[in-house]
């Protein structure tokens, strides 16, 4: 008898991004679809209300889009990002999208049903988009738009085992990237238009702001450093820009090297949005490889910023939890 594929299907409502996708058994991608939010010019992000008003939109079309392109019968498990982060109290109302029409669209297709964070589809999308292949405990820096969080990450059957070790103490390594983008005029979110300009210029004569303690950092410092900056007109986009990336690149390289030493843990995979950023990588890869302490993978840039790809992989890899928010 001829075995049918079996496909693994993950739907994530960020923020940002709605996002839908769908790999088979042996991880090959079959659907791969993401829709960025509207937002306003001049507006630094969307209330919550307005981003679960705008994911309801998308995702019927998005659907329509997919039953016009894969046989849906294929689905046997269907996963959602239910929450940020693995942690019972977790919430933000833009997952709760995701769960609903994850848990109806696996019940009309009598597929399986599996929650996970959107954190633990952040790191599975790293894991299913890089060359990293990690024995045991790893470090994992996830640099988001609203996160900015260095991880001890153990695989369990569920999904990850994670332990906070550092990360910033204030706003998120993206929240001082759209806010200095959105101070310079560009459209939120601003980290990929300010990556390709700062590509055209060079880091300023000042001396940047890079404020870490042992593995925490602070950026609220640089914030008002690069709001200065704008206000005395002295310094093109391109290198606000790229001082911008010099400066949270290298406040993450000092943490990371700092718990490299601590934990002892030699494999860092980098995750989230800014995560895609060249000059960042640029400069953690080549900070990471003078330290000869470890080595550091980041995923293609396509798994980086939010994506349902992780969540799809996750349900084939792991049991999730299987019941819809607990029931
Ligand atoms: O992970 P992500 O897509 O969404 C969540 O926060 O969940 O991250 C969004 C953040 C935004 O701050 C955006 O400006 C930033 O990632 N970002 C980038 C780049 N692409 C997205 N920052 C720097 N360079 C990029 N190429």
């Amino acid at each position: 008898m001829i075995q049918m594929t079996k496909y693994f299907m993950g739907i994530d409502t960020s923020a940002y991004t709605t996002s839908i996708a769908i790999i088979d058994e042996f991880h090959n991608i079959i659907f791969d679809e993401r829709s960025l939010l509207e937002v306003r010019q001049g507006d630094r992000g969307l209330r919550q209300q307005e981003a679960v008003f705008q994911h309801l939109n998308n995702i019927p079309r998005m659907i329509d889009t997919l039953s016009n392109k894969i046989e849906l019968s294929k689905i046997k498990t269907v996963s959602a990002s239910v929450k940020p982060r693995n942690l019972k109290e977790s919430y933000m109302p833009v997952f709760k999208v995701a769960q609903g029409q994850a848990f109806v669209i696996s019940r009309i297709l009598n597929a399986d049903y599996k929650e996970f964070s959107h954190q633990d589809g952040h790191i599975a999308a790293g894991v299913l988009g890089s060359s990293f292949n990690h024995k045991g405990p790893f470090l994992a820096f996830h640099i988001s738009g609203g996160t900015t969080e260095l991880l001890l990450v153990e695989d369990n059957i569920k999904s990850y085992d994670i332990k906070l070790i550092g990360g910033t103490k204030d706003i998120s390594a993206g929240q001082l990237i759209d806010r200095i983008g959105v101070k310079l005029g560009f459209g939120f979110p601003c980290g990929k238009e300010m990556d390709m300009l700062s590509q055209n210029g060079n880091i300023i004569n000042k001396k940047l702001p890079i404020n870490t303690d042992d593995t925490w950092i602070n950026f609220s410092g640089a914030e008002s450093f690069f709001y200065r900056l704008i206000e005395e007109k002295l310094y093109n986009n391109e290198d606000i820009s790229n001082s911008v990336f010099h400066c949270i690149a290298n406040a993450l390289a000092n943490v990371v090297i700092e718990s490299i030493k601590v934990y002892d843990i030699n494999d860092i995979l980098i995750i989230g949005g800014v995560a895609a950023n060249s000059l960042i990588r640029q400069i953690l890869n080549q900070r990471i490889y003078e330290s000869g302490l470890g080595s550091i993978y980041f995923p293609i840039a396509e798994y980086c910023t939010d994506n349902a790809l992780g969540t799809a992989f996750l349900g084939a890899i792991k049991r999730g939890e299987k019941s819809f928010g607990g029931l």
